[in-house]
């Protein structure tokens, strides 16, 4: 069950599909986002039409229907799954005496309550804007409240008084601002990349169990919430600390069908986290009953982004909540003849977790060696630095001053030290 916050604006949906009925996980979603926006679901009316109509999008024997039932449920926003425009909301909000907001105004509301770091709060700052500013024309006085709402948080309130000239100036600033903040990101990807510090980047569509995941793999305490979108900016970790060698492994926000493009845009600089990460770990929510189109919209949305030739591993979650299905369901999922590593993985009971972390790893940073090397006691630099990549796990000191070393090292690794230290390939003996 999502989380239905109490006192929520009162709201009528309206499903609309375009030359077909509407779907019943379309319109669950649809709820879904509602719900995480904080709407309270007053009624739900569904549409079908072979085409939007340019005054209202629905027909007019629709909107008096529509017009009936938000008197009768006392509605004060109605949320409409499809995009409309700035003139269609405007008439619509005419005659139905309520707000009016669509889907695109509805996941940029939900992105301004989620955004928690300076950057993440520009971001959605900056989309919000540029969907308002194709708005503006429509007088916005008519909407002000002093509390705000769905569609209206965020820079809302203050911009709503602002003419064109000053939200063009403010997206301006923003996107200075912006830039600069991406310049630093990368910079610090230069630097994990100089470092050699493989990334895995955790994908998925929102509520798939990423953080929980993230969580799980890293160690972490990142807040899990059963609500979209409850990520928004990225998080690094390391994964299993205390291991050898170092994966950094990036927590990244949700992916929804039919991403608004103002998002996307503005998300650029968090969705180039997912772009240059060595691997990317997509997560799939194996209980949602839909997950196989879930799984075929993120994938979309990574070729979008640009990230289509990343290696990945589709990691099915929730494991504990499917038990039967599993091996077909496995099988079925190739995308563009791609069939890429599959596993089933519970993050809240752990199964199959330390099988995740292995591939990761060996897909990330290469196959760990186990050998024995045998130093002299001139070798305490060697000595040294294996310790110091927490390579040993066990040591033999001999009377001779020299010792005996259990490492496991990656081949990589292994390679870059023989180079380093001018070792022989010899000096290693597998065991
Ligand atoms: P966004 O931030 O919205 O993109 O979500 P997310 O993909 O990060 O999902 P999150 O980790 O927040 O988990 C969503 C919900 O699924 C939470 O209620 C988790 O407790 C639940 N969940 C995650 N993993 C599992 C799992 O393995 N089994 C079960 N039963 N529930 C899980």
């Amino acid at each position: 069950m999502l989380e239905r916050p109490e006192n929520g604006e009162r709201s009528l949906l309206l499903h609309i599909g375009l030359k077909r009925p509407c779907y019943e996980d379309e319109i669950q979603e649809f709820r879904a986002l509602a719900i995480s926006a904080g709407a309270e679901i007053a009624g739900e009316i569904c549409a079908r039409r072979d085409r939007p109509s340019p005054r209202l999008f629905i027909g007019s024997g629709k909107a008096e229907e529509l017009a009936d039932q938000v008197k009768e449920t006392c509605s004060e926003l109605v949320l409409v799954n499809q995009p409309l425009s700035p003139s269609q909301e405007r008439n619509l909000e005419r005659l139905l005496g309520a707000r009016v907001l669509d889907r695109n105004g509805l996941i940029l509301d939900i992105f301004a309550q989620r955004a928690a770091t300076h950057e993440g709060k520009i971001q959605v700052e900056l989309a919000q804007l540029e969907h308002l500013s194709t708005r503006l024309v429509r007088g916005w006085t008519h909407l002000e409240r002093q509390k705000g709402g769905i569609g209206l948080r965020g820079p809302g309130e203050t911009q709503l008084e602002s003419d064109r000239r000053l939200l063009g100036h403010r997206i301006k600033y923003l996107k200075v601002r912006l830039e600069r903040i991406e310049k630093q990101r990368e910079l610090g990807r230069r630097e994990r990349r100089r470092a050699r510090v493989p990334t895995v980047a955790l994908v998925g569509y929102t509520n798939a169990g990423k953080t929980t995941l993230f969580n799980a793999l890293s160690g972490a305490e990142v807040k899990a919430r059963n609500t979209l979108f409850a990520t928004l900016d990225p998080t690094i970790r390391r994964l299993s600390p205390g291991e050898l060698d170092e994966v950094l492994l990036v927590d990244t926000v949700g992916f929804v069908r039919d991403l608004p493009h103002e998002l996307v845009a503005a998300f650029r600089a968090t969705l180039t986290e997912t772009r240059e990460a060595d691997l990317l770990i997509h997560v799939i929510d194996a209980s949602d009953p839909h997950h196989g189109d879930r799984r075929r919209q993120v994938e979309e949305v990574l070729d979008g982004i640009g990230a289509a030739n990343v290696p990945r591993i589709q990691v099915y979650n929730k494991a504990d909540e499917v038990e039967r299905r599993r091996p077909r369901e496995l099988d079925g999922s190739v995308w563009k003849g791609v069939n890429w590593p599959k596993l089933w993985v519970s993050a809240v009971t752990g199964e199959g977790l330390e099988e995740l972390s292995k591939v990761v790893r060996t897909r990330a940073v290469g196959e760990q060696v186990l050998g024995r090397l045998e130093l002299g006691p001139a070798d305490s630099r060697l000595r040294a630095k294996l310790f110091e990549l927490q390579a040993v796990r066990a040591e033999q000191s001999h009377e001779s001053g020299g010792c005996t070393l259990d490492v496991a090292l990656t081949s990589k690794r292994w390679k870059k030290l023989c180079i380093q230290e001018g070792l022989s390939n010899d000096s290693f003996q597998r065991v």
